[in-house]
């Protein structure tokens, strides 16, 4: 076991990156917290990582909300006293052209996902560093935090600002024992990218931009976590790490 005994706060822990990636530290001996907003989601899925023998708790809670996530990290806290890894995943996406964003839409993905990573990496961050240890911080980026896609500018432009706000938070949280790392997965079949999927005729030529050829599943990118979340990645920080089947390699 990779992960025996450490305490693990997962944001969107509920569903697609954030479940996979909770069920695989569960697997590696891990304490895992997951968080979200839907209660009956939480239950469910942490009575799946129950059954299969994991230690797991779950928590309601509004990433954008300061007072959510200080209660958050009160309870992981009062359950086991610390916390060693956080993965910063909690995102929404929703597409719309860059001349019909809606002012509202554009606050609502700052606020969940720039604002919300924000937030809890702040707040994670403080009690490592109030409890001196050293601590990983894994932060949800995306393939669109490091090129443009089409009628995503408000989610690409969150997605670059998760980029910058782990180098940010890597340089000062480096000397204090806390390595700061990004993932950005390319296309991943969940929730969020089932619209997408459930339309042939858009997703056909859609996969003919991955090198590989088809989409990649939520336990690929848990793998990816496990590696940032663990010694085996003890000399890196700041950075970027992409998991994309190679659909950033290709020109068009
Ligand atoms: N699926 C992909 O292709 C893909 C690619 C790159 C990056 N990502 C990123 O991965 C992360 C997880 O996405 P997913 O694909 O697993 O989709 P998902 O919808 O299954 O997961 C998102 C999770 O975030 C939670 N969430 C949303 N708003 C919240 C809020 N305000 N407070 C607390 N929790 C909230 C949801 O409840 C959900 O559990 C996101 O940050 C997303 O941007 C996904």
């Amino acid at each position: 076991m990779r992960m025996k005994d450490m305490v693990v706060l997962i944001t969107g822990g509920s569903t697609g990156i954030g479940k996979a990636t909770a069920v695989r530290f569960a697997a590696e001996g891990a304490k895992v917290a997951i968080t979200g907003r839907e209660k009956a989601v939480l239950q469910a899925t942490a009575e799946e990582i129950a059954a299969q023998g994991g230690e797991v708790i779950w928590i309601d809670g509004d990433v954008q909300l300061k007072s959510d996530v200080n209660r958050m990290v009160d309870t992981v806290l009062g359950n086991w006293g610390t916390i060693d890894v956080l993965v910063n995943n909690a995102g929404i996406c929703s597409p719309a052209s860059f001349l019909e964003i809606e002012e509202s839409e554009w606050d609502r993905h700052m606020a969940i996902n720039l604002k919300g990573t924000f937030l809890v990496g702040q707040a994670v961050a403080r009690c490592m560093v109030q409890q001196g240890k050293s601590g990983s911080i894994i932060n949800m980026s995306s393939v669109n935090g490091l090129a443009a896609e089409k009628d995503q500018a408000h989610y690409n432009a969150t997605k670059g600002g998760i980029n910058l706000l782990t180098m940010s938070m890597a340089l000062e949280l480096a000397p204090l024992g806390i390595r700061v790392n990004a993932l950005c997965p390319g296309f991943i079949e969940t929730r969020l990218t089932k619209p997408l999927i459930d339309n042939p005729a858009a997703f056909a030529p859609y996969l003919e931009t991955i090198p590989m050829g088809r989409a990649g599943v939520p336990e690929e990118i848990a793998d990816a976590a496990l590696f940032m979340a663990t010694s085996d990645s003890r000399y890196m920080t700041g950075h970027c790490l992409v998991v994309d089947g190679g659909q950033l390699i290709k020109l068009s």
